[in-house]
């Protein structure tokens, strides 16, 4: 086949975020799929294999993107293998299969029989609670706070600290890792598998309280302390069904939930930011890899913004990114169905929240087709109490530019490649000017006049660019330099992936450049990459990175230099006794709290995914 043919899907996007990415190749494979007929009498074993070939091997087999290829399966739990098939992203792809077929195929992908749902009250806390009060500087969603910067000062962890922390206690999430933790108070809260949201105690671990949503993905969190008309202390979330729930975060009981698209696509995977009585819940979509289906009429879904009552859960706006009517276009071939849009523009990375303009800010993804309708690749902002657009600036590059950007990745339909990929950051300079920060798939870091439309001052080239980053997820900030993860997880040797940049926010000037570390994958040496596909966290004088090969390492924020390094893919024993496993250092993983530093590993990775929240704390000098 070849390979122009091949478009390329939504990339890590995905992973985290938007969803189903699958490249369903030529005509001779599904044709190959569709022929096969399966014997009644065969063995499980058999059965299995005759259902993965009719109904899984066109997207496990030829993987690309976020699609996790056959052999990974074999890393993930069979349980979270049956849930995903049961319940979650798999089932529309398990459709019409039974029990047995389902069991048939987990056996198969994992060697075992799936578990019973866990209880993760077994490690319920003894003590009760004293009251949930939150602290101004707790981690409160995925970025951290409203402005992504994702640096804290409390004191305990500095450049000097940071080669002395020492694994104090880990967790094991039920059911995988959904996404890293918030902080709220004394607790901490989890996105877990089999539609789980826990509470625990900070200091041990014990949980307070279990939340399920059976049958939903949960990926991000946010909390909140009362806000606007909202009396209690509030857990917020999004799900892969886009609907957004509210809980009072003391005790797990839930406030209002309320489904904010109709879209059977769209889904929330970046985590909502609570600001004066609203929640504001990116909206993302799972039909990136539906443009490759070709029964499907691609495609209708749109990312967008909406904001919520966070007392009630109405919803007070809603906007999409792209604002063109949505049309009919004309079929491709005969037998092919109608064609519709133009669609896209998910936004699957943290809002930024301006108080001080009134604005709040979206990073946009690639659109589904290619009609240059205006909101991807986008960073758009919006008035935070009407909805009404205030300016939109596009990062589709043009004419040459684009051209030559495509020639050099004639891999990929080049579009995911202009995805925004990192949460917008708002930097205060000493002197109180702001700036705000974007990072792009293509490799770009663009800087942001928040004061004049959004206004470009200057971009910067720091990666070579690709479906999974270039540069994704987040940036960070200390207020004197910008930090930049790299991904280039296809690097070509001798270039290396996962560098990392420190750049003057002035100018954008590189100020230095820590190439990629050599990468140690604990699981595999076959293509083990450092690539940095999560968003970095800082302290005074150092900053923290999460890593493909499993690694989580910590450099200077002066000159690069490795201060810490640990290698989170392995076993753990657990304070909850819910065996854990690193894998992948994904997402959004490092969470600084007040006196320890909370680290998720195996969350949004694709290849060697985990459910290990591990909490290290600094050790004595
Ligand atoms: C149209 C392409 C496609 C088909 C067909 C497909 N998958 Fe997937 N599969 C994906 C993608 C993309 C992901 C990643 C989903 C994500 O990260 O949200 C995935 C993820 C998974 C996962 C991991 C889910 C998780 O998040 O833990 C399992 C298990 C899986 N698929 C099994 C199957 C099985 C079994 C079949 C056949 C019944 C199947 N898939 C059919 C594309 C496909």
């Amino acid at each position: 086949m070849a390979i122009q043919h091949l478009r390329i899907l939504l990339a890590v996007a995905a992973l985290s975020a938007a969803g189903l990415s699958c490249t369903v190749h030529a005509e001779g494979l599904q044709a190959d799929v569709h022929g096969l007929v399966v014997p009644e009498t065969v063995k499980a074993e058999d059965r299995g294999s005759s259902l993965y070939l009719q109904k899984c091997a066109s997207c496990h087999d030829h993987p690309q993107n976020n699609v996790p290829p056959r052999a990974s399966l074999a890393y993930r739990s069979p349980e979270a293998i049956q849930y995903a098939l049961a319940e979650g992203a798999m089932k529309p792809m398990a459709a019409g299969l039974t029990a047995e077929d389902i069991e048939a195929l987990t056996v198969l992908l994992s060697g075992r029989k799936p578990r019973p749902l866990p209880d993760p009250m077994s490690a319920a806390c003894k003590t009760p609670a004293a009251p949930l009060v939150l602290a101004e500087q707790d981690w409160s969603n995925n970025g951290g706070s409203h402005t992504n910067t994702r640096f804290r000062d409390y004191g305990w962890l500095t450049a000097e600290s940071a080669p002395r922390l020492r694994l104090a206690w880990s967790f094991g999430y039920p059911g995988g890792a959904g996404g890293p933790a918030v902080l709220g108070g004394d607790r901490v809260f989890l996105p877990a598998g089999f539609g789980f949201v826990l509470s625990l105690d900070a200091e041990t671990g014990c949980v307070r309280w279990a939340f399920r949503r059976p049958g939903r993905i949960v990926r991000s969190l946010a909390i909140s302390g009362p806000t606007g008309e909202q009396p209690r202390t509030a857990l917020f979330f999004g799900d892969d069904l886009a609907s957004v729930t509210a809980l009072d975060a003391a005790t797990g009981e839930q406030l209002w939930h309320v489904r904010v698209e109709d879209n059977v696509l769209s889904r929330i995977t970046g985590s909502p930011s609570v600001y004066e009585g609203k929640v504001l819940v990116p909206i993302s979509s799972i039909e990136d890899p539906m443009t490759h289906v070709g029964s499907h009429a691609c495609c209708s879904s749109r990312g967008g913004v909406v904001a919520l009552d966070a007392a009630t859960g109405k919803i007070l706006w809603k906007r999409h990114h792209i604002t063109e009517p949505l049309r009919d276009l004309p079929a491709v071939g005969a037998d092919a169905p109608p064609r519709r849009g133009p669609a896209g523009a998910a936004t699957y990375v943290p809002l930024a929240i301006d108080a001080r303009r009134g604005l709040v800010y979206a990073s946009t993804a690639e659109e589904y087709g290619t009609l240059d309708a205006a909101g991807p690749y986008s960073v758009i902002a919006y008035d935070i109490d009407t909805g009404e657009r205030r300016w939109a600036q596009q990062f589709l590059p043009k004419g040459a530019e684009r051209d030559a950007a495509c020639a050099a990745f004639s891999e990929t339909d080049c579009r995911n490649l202009f995805s925004m990929g990192t949460a917008p950051l708002i930097h205060t300079f000493p002197d109180g000017r702001q700036l705000l920060l974007a990072g792009q798939k293509w490799g770009y870091v663009y800087a942001m006049d928040p004061d004049d439309g959004g206004r470009v001052l200057w971009r910067s080239k720091v990666a070579n660019g690709g479906d999974m980053g270039g540069v994704i997820y987040g940036l960070a900030s200390d207020g004197e330099r910008i930090y930049v993860p790299v991904s280039d997880v296809d690097a070509k040797a001798p270039g290396r992936a996962g560098s990392l940049l420190a750049l003057d926010p002035a100018t954008g000037k590189t100020l230095w450049r820590r190439e990629g570390p050599v990468p140690q994958c604990s699981w595999t040496q076959e293509g083990c990459t450092a690539a940095q596909i999560a968003a970095l966290s800082a302290v005074p004088g150092a900053v923290f990175g999460g890593f493909n090969d499993g690694w989580l390492r910590a450099f200077s924020t002066r000159d690069g230099a490795p201060l810490f390094a640990f290698d989170t893919a392995r076993d753990y024993e657990t304070v909850n006794g819910i065996p854990a496993r690193g894998g992948q250092v994904s997402g959004y993983p490092v969470v600084i709290g007040r006196d320890a530093l909370f680290v998720t590993s195996g969350a949004s990775s694709v290849e060697r995914p985990g459910n290990a929240l591990l909490v290290f704390k600094a050790g004595q000098r």
